[in-house]
C-alpha cells in the first residue's frame, strides 16, 4: 500500500528557535493521532535540520530543501546530499519551482542531484508542475512529461523505489489558487502513467504522489479524496502546527 504523505516545506522562514518551537508544536500536535497510513515530513531550511533531529520522534521524516548537484569540493555555499544525510535527514526536495523560477535549476541538473541523493540513501521528493503560461497553452501534460523524462532519467527500479513525486501546478503556489479536485486527480494520473510506463504497474501504484499548491485546511480534504492524491506538499500552511496537522487529517 502506498504511504500518504503530508510534507511542510517551510522555505526560507523561522529562525533557529522559532524553526524549533514549530516543530515542537507539531510533534505535540501530532502526538493526538494521525489518521492511519498518514506519515508527516518537516523541511526547514538547512542551518535547523540538525537540530530537528534531536526533537522530532522517528515517525517523523525531516527533509532538506534542496542539495547540491555535485558531489564535495569547490562550491562555496552549497550543501551537499552527503551533509544532509549525515544531519539526519532522511528526505530532500529536489526541483522546487522555485529553485527552478530564481535560481536557474534545469532538468539535467537536477537529475544529478537526484542521483546524489539516492547515492546518500536520501529519498527524494521530486517536484513537478506547470506554469501559468503552459497551463493556458494547454502544454501542461507534455511539460510535466518532459521534467519527470529528464528529471529522473536513468534511475534504477530500486532506487525509484523510495522517490516521492510532488505535482505542484506553478499558478497554484503561494497564490491562493489552488488546483480544482479534478485537474489535480487528472494530472497525478498522468504522472502515475507515466511511471507505469517506466517501471511497471506495480511501482506506479506504489509511488506517493503528493499535491502542492495554496493547499490547506479548508481544501486539502477534496484535493485528497482523488484516489491519485496521495498527500500534500504544503508551504505557508505549514508554518502553523495547527492549520498543517488539519491538513493531515483531512485524509
Ligand atoms: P504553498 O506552497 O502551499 O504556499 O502554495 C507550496 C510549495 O511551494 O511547496
Amino acid at each position: 500500500m502506498r504511504r500518504k504523505i503530508v510534507a511542510g516545506n517551510w522555505k526560507m522562514n523561522t529562525v533557529i528557535q522559532d524553526g524549533l518551537d514549530l516543530a515542537e508544536s507539531v510533534k505535540k500536535n501530532a502526538e493526538k493521532g494521525l489518521p492511519e497510513n498518514v506519515m508527516l515530513i518537516l523541511a526547514p531550511p538547512f542551518t535547523h535540520l540538525a537540530g530537528l533531529k534531536n526533537i522530532l520522534p522517528d515517525n517523523i521524516g525531516l527533509a532538506a530543501q534542496n542539495c547540491a548537484s555535485e558531489e564535495s569540493g569547490a562550491f562555496t555555499g552549497e550543501v551537499s546530499a552527503a551533509m544532509v544525510a549525515s544531519s539526519g535527514a532522511n528526505y530532500v526536495i529536489i526541483g522546487h519551482s522555485e529553485r527552478r523560477l530564481y535560481f536557474k535549476e534545469t532538468d539535467p541538473e537536477l537529475n544529478k542531484k537526484i542521483k546524489l541523493a539516492l547515492a546518500s540513501q536520501l529519498s527524494p521528493i521530486f517536484c513537478c508542475g506547470e506554469n501559468l503560461h503552459e497551463r493556458e497553452k494547454g502544454i501542461h501534460t507534455e511539460v510535466v512529461k518532459k521534467q519527470i523524462e529528464l528529471g529522473l532519467s536513468d534511475i534504477p527500479e530500486a532506487d525509484f523505489k523510495r522517490i516521492i513525486i510532488a505535482y505542484e501546478p506553478v499558478w497554484a503556489i503561494g497564490t491562493g489558487k489552488t488546483a480544482t479536485p479534478d485537474q489535480a486527480q487528472d494530472m497525478h494520473l498522468y504522472i502515475r502513467t507515466q511511471i507505469k510506463e517506466m517501471y511497471g504497474e506495480e511501482t506506479a501504484g506504489n509511488t506517493s504522489i503528493l499535491y502542492g499548491g495554496s493547499c490547506n485546511p479548508s481544501n486539502a480534504r477534496e484535493l485528497f479524496a482523488n484516489s491519485d492524491v496521495d498527500g500534500g506538499l504544503i508551504g505557508g500552511a505549514s508554518l502553523k502546527a495547527d492549520d498543517f496537522l488539519a491538513i493531515a487529517r483531512s485524509f
